[in-house]
């Protein structure tokens, strides 16, 4: 009993020496109440690989490491014998815990697959003087249900304050009472820790000061005094856009009035710290009410939308440097660039007003204030032929003296973004004499996965294009006004479930922000490999096959390999054999894949296969008219890619599905040439496969080791029709 007090006195009196310590810049070392940093354990994560390292159980129940199950390495715990909720597996925290601080707790929890579905929770206990409070640890994940099967991550967040012993522990809701399961991979993580670790950074704002502006997304919250938020915004950024409050609905949600308070704090805040304000957006498609631009005629139209261009412009005047007037009026999959009006978005705002509602609009933020810069902004640029749909725009624009000033190409990416379409955008708008900026950065890992973790190997891809990205900003430094990122951290981010950010959401620096700091140095520590490049022929044979009928139509034509993979896991692969005639090409396709899967609402995360064609075999960085990509899914589902249906002919195909696979015959027409013998196609073939939980797993190619057949013709190999 005693101890215990004298303990929990110590607790409190060591946390107001440390906080007094760090204040007047002392470090105690000795005397009679021992130093922080002896005192409070670094907590390693938990991974049952060595034995139940730290963890037992609760109530009266078996806890042993077990090789049954694991979610990463060979070992996990078991939990059996519970007969009540309370009943788990817990672990004394008491040493890795400084009072007042807020800590996260993860545990990836399992129930075998014979099990029924179980709702766990994270939940400590806390002994003040021998008497015991239970408290369950907060946010959405610190409770979920676990499906037999599958491995799942809980997350809970808590704040001690006095405390003598503090515990956490799994349990589960009364209907799991008495289920067993499987925990793994453990980590407690003190949010002050890394607090400290963000004021060690090289400012980007620093790094960048004479080349371009470094910015982020956000509203005044950005700003509230203290936080880790604004602590780390104000150390690298020196320019902000407002993430919505300035959209059309957040301006003028109600005809005629006004909603300007929020925005204006923003702003207000913004120039108290020094910083370069950015408005984002006057015309958009999102966002923005109905009444503006549905059931009225086009001059009532046009009255809307000058009127609001005109009041919110006057409103922030010049505290606003630069103004998005326009975002993402272009469709995303252009054929015929040089007609930019007939790649227009077919939005509320073209349909009322027809394709002259762009320069109604920059002409009226004009008017509104000479002196502000006024962009088009708009993503996908660094896709070729949304590209120059959009420098057809300005370049008709500035010839017909239409006030544009820039190009904000947003650059919402992934990790399969071409940098070399990205340089050619960049280029190609600087040719216009327009100043770019960079307006919504962020570079995704993977598609959304409720539960994924961010891996090693996607941390440095993902670091390695943003340090690719900043060598062409930099190189293109005349041009590029600004670089704006959308969001601080992965935790803000609107992408957030995809790591698209410089900062975890616990504020930490990760790879990518040493990669925007010096990319330079970044890469020759951490090289790019070159996908090798290999360019196989194949022989197409002569023949026509009917689609749904005997395979044996292809027996004389060569077997093709589909069996290179583009990803880490090495999972479905399958054959081909190609015929061709002078309208279409004839393939069949063998996929060896035992577990088929197409729960994904993405057609390319099915299990399908893919053939893509590139008819002058041009090896282009992006489509051309004559390129294409054609996906069947063992579900007979048919997609296509950027280019969509064929404008010749048609595509047939049909499905066999047998044991440990499946069959696909497919036919595509060609669409720009008249097969005969001896011509060479750019070619090449990919398996789709999907795991259990339909997430796609793994790629097998023929030829092109890129991920980026969908978009860039360069790897494709060759068919040689014979
Ligand atoms: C996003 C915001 O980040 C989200 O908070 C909001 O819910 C939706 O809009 N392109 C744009 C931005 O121009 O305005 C979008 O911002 C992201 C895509």
């Amino acid at each position: 009993m005693y101890k215990k007090e004298r303990r929990i006195v110590l607790r409190k009196a060591l946390s107001l020496l440390c906080t007094f310590a760090l204040t007047a810049g002392l470090f105690i070392t000795n005397g009679a109440v021992p130093a922080m940093a002896n005192e409070v354990k670094a907590f390693k994560p938990i991974s049952f690989e060595t034995g139940t390292e730290g963890f037992t159980g609760r109530g009266n129940v078996t806890a042993e490491q077990s090789k049954e199950a694991a979610h990463e390495g060979e070992n996990s715990l078991y939990v059996t014998g519970r007969t009540s909720a309370w009943n788990g597996a817990t672990i004394n925290v008491t040493d890795y815990i400084v009072p007042n601080t807020e800590y996260e707790f993860s545990i990836w929890v399992y129930v075998p697959e014979a099990a029924s579905e179980t709702t766990f929770q994270i939940s400590t206990q806390i002994d003040v003087k021998d008497s015991p409070s239970y408290k369950q640890l907060t946010g959405a994940d610190s409770k979920k249900t676990v499906k037999p099967g599958e491995w799942i991550k809980l997350t809970g967040s808590y704040t001690y304050e006095a405390f003598d012993v503090a515990q956490i522990y799994i349990e589960t809701d009364e209907n799991g009472k008495e289920a067993s399961f499987y925990i793994d991979d453990a980590n407690l993580i003190s949010k002050s820790a890394i607090e400290a670790k963000v004021e060690e950074l090289t400012p980007l704002k620093d790094i960048y000061k004479d080349l371009f502006l470094i910015g982020n997304a956000g509203e005044v919250s950005l700003f509230e005094k203290d936080t880790n938020t604004n602590k780390l915004l104000s150390r690298h950024f020196n320019a902000v856009t407002a993430e919505n409050s300035m959209k059309p609905d957040g301006q003028q949600k109600e005809k005629g009035k006004f909603n300007f308070g929020p925005a204006d704090s923003l702003v207000k805040s913004v120039k108290a710290n020094g910083m370069t304000m950015i408005g984002h957006t006057l015309v958009w498609h999102q966002q923005s009410p109905a009444w503006m631009n549905t059931d009225v005629t086009r001059e009532e139209a046009i009255e809307n939308l000058k009127t609001h261009i005109k009041e919110v412009v006057t409103h922030y005047g010049s505290d606003i440097t630069a103004w998005d007037v326009v975002n993402e009026a272009f469709d995303d999959s252009v054929t015929n660039p040089s007609n930019w009006r007939g790649a227009l978005r077919n939005t509320p705002w073209k349909q009322a007003i027809g394709d002259d509602y762009l320069e109604i609009a920059f002409t009226a933020a004009r008017e509104a204030n000479p002196d502000i810069k006024l962009y088009y902004n708009d993503y996908n640029l660094d896709n070729v032929n949304k590209r120059e749909a959009v420098y057809y725009m300005a370049k008709e624009f500035i010839e017909k003296g239409i006030p544009i000033d820039g190009i904000g190409m947003q650059g919402h990416y992934s990790l399969t973004t071409s940098v070399t379409n990205v340089r050619n955008s960049v280029k190609r708008f600087a040719e216009l004499g327009l100043e770019i900026s960079v307006t919504e950065l962020d570079i995704t890992v993977n598609e959304a996965q409720g539960n994924a973790e961010l891996t090693e190997a996607q941390e440095l891809a993902q670091a390695q294009k943003y340090a690719q990205l900043f060598q062409i900003y930099r190189e293109y430094s005349d041009s590029v006004a600004r670089v704006t990122f959308w969001g601080l951290t992965d935790g803000s981010s609107w992408r957030g479930d995809r790591f698209p950010q410089l900062f975890t959401k616990y504020f930490q620096a990760k790879k990518a922000y040493y990669a925007v700091a010096d990319p330079d140095k970044f890469l020759e520590e951490n090289p790019v490999q070159e996908v090798q490049k290999t360019n196989k022929i194949a022989k197409a044979t002569h023949g026509t096959a009917v689609i749904g009928g005997d395979e044996s139509a292809w027996d004389a034509a060569d077997t093709i390999d589909v069996n290179n993979y583009a990803m880490a896991w090495e999972g479905a692969k399958g054959t081909a054999k190609v015929l061709w005639d002078e309208e279409n090409l004839y393939i069949l396709f063998k996929v060896t894949d035992a577990d088929l899967n197409a729960s994904s609402p993405n057609a390319y995360e099915q299990d399908s296969i893919e053939v893509f064609i590139d008819e002058n075999n041009g090896k282009t960085p992006y489509y051309e008219e004559d390129d294409g990509q054609f996906r069947v899914g063992y579900n007979e589902l048919v997609s296509y890619g950027s280019n969509g249906t064929p404008k010749v002919g048609e595509v047939k195909s049909a499905v066999i599905v047998g044991d440990g696979g499946y069959t696909v015959q497919v036919q595509i027409p060609f669409q720009t040439i008249k097969a005969k013998k001896g011509t060479i196609i750019g070619f090449d073939l990919q398996v789709n496969d999907a795991n259990q939980n339909g997430v796609r797993v793994s790629i097998s190619k023929w030829n092109d080791l890129t991920d980026y057949s969908f978009m860039n013709t360069e790897g494709f190999g060759r068919l040689l029709l014979f």
